[in-house]
């Protein structure tokens, strides 16, 4: 019999599932991962402790955990073509946890780029374990957004930090890896890529792999890798030449340093992505992300290089990020809003949004589809005209709750939801009817 407790987590799930296929999810980490990789995630193996790493466990009964974790092991050193994976890590921040912990001692110096240039918050951004732990350096981006290697060059020779992080979570442009390596080596400063946003790009070839040039690399699986929420950890051959005992290090960091069992559904279901991640069909949807993305960049005014819009909406008016965030949900349309480079508001209330499109590809969208959804975008965004933040931060709280509110009322954007969910409705969604 299904308990009560249970039918309502499951009504919930169908009301979500509903919202996950009749809207326009455009958050650019965010993805559909396949009906293989829910079956694996789903599966009994998340009844079994195992912790330690294959071969070596605390616990008996390991014997088939062993082949899976070897397998996703293999996979994964088979599809980046390095010589050490590690797939353990619970998510994205507590592999960059257990990098840093392997590479630094506490207080030793990290540089990242700055969350508001569109760094992530593991990198040394404030009140996270990066900056509370280590002495967090940061760098930025310029003027033109892109990220300014005269000044990393000078932060770096001033401050000698013991690990570089090159990696991103807000940035339209592609990275120049070889850059990084030449200032890294400079400070003799380890070089670690979290490449979580645009790891389906380096698979497809879309971008370059940081493989030949940098000792470290940490990806989340549930981006553009399209596999379930978790994070694989890569060591290059440069890396393990650089230091030996990398790898144990990095396993002691996970266990016993912040984690205990692993999650073994996790990890099949991290196995049965690189699977699908190998074949010669993940390389034609990593071109086609890319390729949507410049096309609903250039409708919208803007560029990319990669599977992600930064776009600014100063030409709306004055710190409209939150009410563009509203209207366009209000749409169907899921974006965040995101503070832009030399943000003009506040960081809490900020002037742009981060929109992407390796969600809408995988359900099929494609070029000319784009063109449609940059349509409804730029209607959405005519609403919201008038609705600038109030310049007192004391008033702020309150108007956006009356923006919440008047957004909720706006006929214009009924519509434009009536037509987005007949769109969106067409395009199949893995695992839901
Ligand atoms: C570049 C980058 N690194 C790390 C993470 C952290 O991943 P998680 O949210 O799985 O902890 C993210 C997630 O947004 C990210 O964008």
């Amino acid at each position: 019999m299904v308990s009560s407790m249970a039918s309502k987590v499951f009504k919930l799930i169908a009301e979500e599932a509903r919202r996950q296929k009749y809207g326009l999810e455009m958050i650019p980490s965010e993805n559909y991962v396949s009906s293989n990789v829910l079956r694996a995630l789903g599966s009994i193996l998340t009844n079994k402790y195992s912790e330690g790493f294959p071969g070596r466990r605390y616990y008996g009964g390991n014997e088939v955990i062993d082949k899976i974790e070897n397998y996703a092991q293999d996979l994964a050193k088979k599809l980046f073509g390095v010589p050490v994976a590690l797939v353990q890590s619970y998510s994205g921040s507590p592999a960059n946890m257990a990098i840093t912990m392997a590479v630094c001692n506490p207080r030793d110096i990290v540089m990242g780029l700055s969350l508001s240039s569109g760094g992530h918050l593991t990198h040394g951004a404030h009140l996270s374990f990066s900056s509370i732990f280590y002495t967090a350096v940061n760098y930025s981006v310029g003027k033109d957004w892109k990220i300014d290697f005269e000044e990393l060059e000078t932060l770096a020779k001033k401050h000698k930090p013991k690990l570089i992080w090159v990696g991103t979570t807000a940035y339209p442009f592609k990275l120049d890896y070889k850059k990084f390596r030449k200032i890294a080596d400079m400070v003799d400063a380890t070089l670690v890529a979290d490449i979580s946003h645009i790891t389906g790009l380096i698979i497809g070839g879309v971008h370059t792999s940081p493989v030949p040039d940098v000792d470290i690399i940490m990806t989340t699986t549930h981006k553009t890798l399209r596999g379930p929420r978790g994070a694989i950890i890569l060591v290059t051959e440069r890396g393990l030449a650089r230091d030996p005992e990398i790898k144990a290090k990095i396993e002691r960091a996970i266990i016993p340093g912040i984690q205990g069992g692993p999650h073994n559904h996790q990890t099949a279901a991290i196995a049965v992505s690189l699977e699908e991640a190998l074949r010669p069909s993940f390389k034609k949807y990593a071109i086609a992300v890319a390729k949507n993305a410049a096309v609903l960049a250039k409708e919208l005014g803007t560029v990319s290089e990669t599977h992600l819009i930064l776009l600014s909406l100063t030409k709306y008016g004055y710190g409209m990020g939150y009410q563009a965030q509203y209207a366009l949900e209000e749409a169907g349309i899921t974006v965040n809003k995101n503070t832009i480079p030399g943000e003009p508001a506040s960081p809490f209330y900020p002037s742009g949004i981060r929109l992407g499109t390796p969600a809408l590809t995988s359900r099929g969208m494609k070029e000319e589809d784009m063109v449609r959804i940059a349509g409804w975008i730029k209607r959405v965004l005519e609403e919201i005209k008038g609705l600038d933040l109030p310049k007192k931060q004391e008033e702020r709280k309150d108007f956006l709750k009356e923006v919440k509110e008047k957004i909720h009322e706006n006929k214009n954007l009924k519509q434009i939801r009536k037509e987005v969910e007949k769109f969106a409705g067409k395009f199949p969604v893995p695992g839901i009817q």
